[in-house]
């Protein structure tokens, strides 16, 4: 039996975040380099995707690369980008079969050109796509998206277009890079680390937060169905009482 069974089909997230870690580890434990974890990393991506999309989960955010990330050795950080390159071209198929639309986040225009090209093609070749919407984060950071949020609206406001008691949670929400989607209910991050390293802060202010053992290459449907059962069995609060929020 799968743990998909003991889901609520009508309580689902309707965005899940997640971090993926420790495809690192997985290759030290095989006795190999770090990018044969990586490269093992993206039939979890695929799985996760697909249970995802027969779900009827709406939006998926994948924390593909760090703004941080690009201070690990430079032969890894090309090989990541290669990675990238090769997995948007290969799952083209998964993409299209699912009815999968592919969006990003982050500091995009600071990825290499190649990069850049291909992910261009990628987004506008799903963008008519009804099913689940991907969300790489790429070349992403909270921080990073925080500070451009301020930036933008600085400007808006010394050009004259916005006035400063007009800027309100909705104002800043808008300017974010997620201003597409809705927050994640549900951030998953494998490997054992408990940390949010820079990831989406603002968006998870309420997020549930679950975090698994498992080492993304070993992250497969069924740790995805766990993840969303436990998320199911969860009061969420919103700062109100038990008993205010209890369903009768
Ligand atoms: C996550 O796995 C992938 C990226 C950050 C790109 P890691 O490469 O961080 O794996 P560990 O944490 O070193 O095991
Ligand atoms: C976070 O993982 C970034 C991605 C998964 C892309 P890291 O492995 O880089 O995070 P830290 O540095 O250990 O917090
Ligand atoms: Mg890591």
């Amino acid at each position: 039996m799968s743990l998909s069974d003991h889901i609520d089909k009508n309580r689902l997230p309707e965005h899940i975040a997640i971090i993926m870690d420790g495809n690192g580890r997985w290759a030290q434990l095989h006795g190999e380099m770090r990018i044969f974890g990586h490269q093992n990393g993206v039939s979890a991506v695929r799985a996760t995707t697909e249970a995802c999309a027969e779900l009827g989960v709406r939006f998926l955010t994948l924390y593909a690369f760090s703004t941080e990330n690009w201070a690990r050795p430079q032969h890894e950080v090309d090989a990541l980008m290669e990675l990238l390159v090769e997995t948007i071209r290969k799952e083209m198929g998964t993409l299209v079969e699912n009815r999968i639309r592919l969006r990003a986040i982050g500091n995009i225009s600071s990825l290499p050109a190649k990069c850049q090209r291909e992910l261009a093609e990628a987004i506008h070749d799903t963008h008519h796509h009804k099913g689940l919407t991907l969300i790489l984060a790429l070349n992403y950071s909270s921080r990073w998206e925080l500070t451009e949020v301020m930036k933008k609206l600085a400007l808006n406001v010394q050009d004259g277009l916005l006035s400063v008691s007009d800027i309100t949670e909705t104002t800043i929400a808008e300017a974010l890079d997620t201003s597409d989607y809705p927050d994640p209910e549900l951030m998953i991050r494998t490997s054992g680390e408990q940390r949010l390293s820079n990831y989406l802060l603002w968006q998870l202010a309420y997020a549930e937060l679950y975090f698994t053992p498992v080492l993304w290459p070993d992250f497969d449907k069924e740790d995805l169905y766990q993840a969303i059962v436990d998320f199911q069995k969860r009061e969420r609060r919103f700062g109100k009482t038990s008993e205010q929020v209890k369903v009768i």
